[in-house]
């Protein structure tokens, strides 16, 4: 079964085209990034145009990668949120208007329960159930995955999110906007002692998150720093590691902590920090230390993309999900616990 995915949440337009929910046959993103740089965020009036512009040219430009055409589709799986309103409002009526015209069965798909599924589309097949953690720009969360359609969230950020203190603190040091890939790039090889950020919340038993704590001390150190001398590149990257380590550790310790509560071998990793370089290299450490499998997305499909959308759709298809064509979006994460 060929499933036609899209994705407009944010910033990102994309259609994906995946065979069998394995097998992604064409992943086209346009992002409108660079005409949200200037104000250092996503502008959403900006973004929904832009998906607006860009649907129908990512459509044919992924129905060409994949040498198909729209009869060769069976399913359309699109996000339904959580994200801004406007850009999904335009994915979603896209969606709408192709499942009617083809006569295809139509299922919404939670954004953020689909990064998970980018590890499936990573050529190792996690098996089920498995521990998972997302990390992207507006969500943090530990899950313990029981089947596509049955998650219990176990652990989540009571403030900012991974992604998004990766970005508040790339602001602090002026490194542009997303955050998160200058970061990882500054840290390289740096001495991550220099500045020993504490490792916010590790010590308390608790599956949450709190990552505003750390950029706030981020914050000060820059102050106090400046009041002395302007930052040289040096200090900036030697920044950037410590407060890198601080949040990779404790992501790390209390995914690991979870999967061992729950007694689950397999970890999945997926959204946007899931592309960061350490992150990846500590839960390689875990991996061989702990007995775990962990299984990353490739760097391609980090990002938000319309395959991770695609796949979990054909998945829920294949538990019995079905949508009408009254769906509506939803701007904020609402995944209901399943009873065990
Ligand atoms: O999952 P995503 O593409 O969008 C959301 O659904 O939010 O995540 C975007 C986030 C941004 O905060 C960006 O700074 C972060 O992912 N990010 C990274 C890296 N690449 C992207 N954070 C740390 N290291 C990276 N290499
Ligand atoms: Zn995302």
């Amino acid at each position: 079964m060929i499933t036609l995915g899209i994705e407009t949440t944010c910033d990102e337009t994309s259609i994906a085209l995946v065979k069998n929910g394995k097998q992604v046959l064409a992943n086209v993103v346009f992002s409108s990034l660079l005409e949200h740089k200037p104000y250092g965020g996503v502008v959403p009036e900006i973004a929904s145009r832009a998906h607006l512009e860009t649907l129908l040219p990512c459509l044919e430009a992924s129905l060409k990668k994949a040498r198909l055409s729209l009869k060769h589709v069976g399913l359309i799986a699109v996000a339904q949120g959580p994200g801004l309103m406007g850009s999904l409002l335009v994915g979603l009526s896209a969606a709408k208007a192709l499942a009617l015209a083809l006569k295809k069965p139509l299922i919404g798909v939670d954004h953020v329960i689909a990064h998970l599924y980018s590890a499936f589309l990573s050529g190792r097949q996690p098996c089920l159930p498995c521990l998972g953690l997302v990390v992207s720009g507006g969500h943090t969360l530990i899950i313990h995955m029981k089947n596509h359609d049955r998650i219990q969230i176990l652990g989540k950020t009571l403030d900012d999110a991974a992604g998004e203190a990766f970005d508040k603190v790339a602001k602090i040091l002026g490194l542009g906007y997303p955050g998160g890939p200058g970061v990882d790039r500054l840290s390289r090889g740096e001495d991550t002692k220099v500045f020993p950020f504490t490792r916010p919340f590790l010590k308390s038993d608790s599956l949450d998150f709190s990552f505003s704590g750390i950029k706030t001390a981020v914050f000060y150190k820059v102050l106090e720093l400046k009041k002395k001398k302007p930052l040289t590149l040096k200090t900036k990257k030697q920044i950037c590691a410590g407060f890198q380590e601080a949040v990779c550790e404790v992501l790390v310790e209390k995914t690991v902590r979870a999967a061992k509560s729950r007694n689950l071998k397999t970890v999945i990793v997926g959204g946007g920090v899931s592309a960061n370089s350490r992150l990846r290299e500590k839960f390689k450490e875990a991996e061989r230390k702990q007995k775990l499998k962990v299984i990353f997305p490739p760097l391609e499909l980090c990002q938000d993309n319309a395959a991770m959308i695609a796949g979990l759709g054909t998945a829920l298809y294949r538990r019995g999900k079905r949508d009408r064509l009254e769906l509506s979006s939803y701007p904020d994460f609402h995944y209901l616990m399943k009873p065990q």
